[in-house]
């Protein structure tokens, strides 16, 4: 962006974002933007921490009296909740944390809002309202579950995943179905036809020489397509979707719809 950078005081208050690699994180510029509009003195900034430094540093960030919280990304988000004092049900579900509240007496509050921010880009991006419709999700890792969770909460009528690794799909499942005891749940890759929503939340489409994360000749002009991959802008998939005449959902709207969420969570903004 072009806006005049912050000018840093000594009453500013202190954010980060820990990632490893760091240098392609667009949060400090997004969250800016964010901490401007709501006239906060505070900077979000990038912190570069390989996986074996993590721990050194979260116990450090707890003596630092001026900063706030963090934002937790790859490849910090599983770790991260182990390495808090507490953690929200969301986190705890999906055993992953992306985001963190530095309380006043040092303590750290984990929670995870990939999930959520997918399903509000849903609502307010795409204008897709799940409750009551057919959700497929390609995938059973980290990005998947945080989103097929999000949907089990949206009270969708039906949940599938689907998962190279059927073993991974099938404890996703158990896990779902013992938060959502009535949901119906499947694992039938073949079964996108089937389904209102059908999403990627597999990595299969950031790299050119992937395989398609689903049979693209399955879709329909009635499904909105969703893809959790922010990296390439249009994957495979959401262009075949595209073509087929489906509503699509890029990637960067999951992330931007849980910025403001991630401010308020680590207690920048009301
Ligand atoms: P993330 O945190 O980005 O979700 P992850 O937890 O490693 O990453 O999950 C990657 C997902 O992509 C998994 O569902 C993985 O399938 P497996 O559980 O079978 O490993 C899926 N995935 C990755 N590479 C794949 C491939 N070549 N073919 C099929 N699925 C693949």
């Amino acid at each position: 962006t072009d806006a005049p950078a912050h000018r840093i005081t000594g009453k500013t208050r202190i954010y980060g974002i820990l990632a490893d690699p760091i240098h392609h994180v667009k949060t400090p510029e997004v969250m800016a933007e964010v901490f401007a509009r709501h006239g906060v003195d505070a900077v979000l900034i990038p912190f570069h921490v390989k996986p074996e430094g993590l721990a050194t540093l979260v116990s450090g960030l707890k003596a630092m009296e001026n900063f706030g919280g963090f934002i937790a990304t790859v490849p910090h988000k599983p770790a991260m909740l182990g390495l808090c004092d507490g953690v929200t049900e969301e986190a705890r579900n999906i055993g992953a944390v992306n985001c963190v509240r530095r309380e006043a007496d040092g303590r750290m509050v984990g929670t995870m809002l990939d999930g959520i921010g997918f399903v509000v880009a849903l609502r307010t991006v795409t204008g897709f309202e799940p409750a009551g419709k057919r959700a497929y999700v390609a995938g059973a890792g980290g990005a998947a579950c945080a989103i097929a969770f999000a949907l089990a909460d949206s009270g969708v009528s039906h949940l599938t995943i689907a998962n190279r690794t059927i073993d991974k799909a099938e404890a996703l499942v158990g896990r779902l179905r013992q938060a959502h005891p009535g949901l119906s749940l499947s694992t039938d890759a073949a079964s996108v036809a089937d389904h209102d929503l059908v999403v990627n939340g597999t990595s299969l489409g950031m790299k050119e020489a992937d395989a398609p994360p689903l049979d693209f000749s399955r879709l329909s002009a009635g499904q909105v397509v969703a893809d959790a991959i922010m990296d390439p802008v249009m994957t495979p998939l959401l262009k075949a979707a595209e073509a087929i005449g489906c509503r699509i959902q890029r990637g960067l709207p999951m992330l931007q719809c849980q910025i403001e969420l991630m401010a308020k969570h680590m207690g920048a903004i009301a």
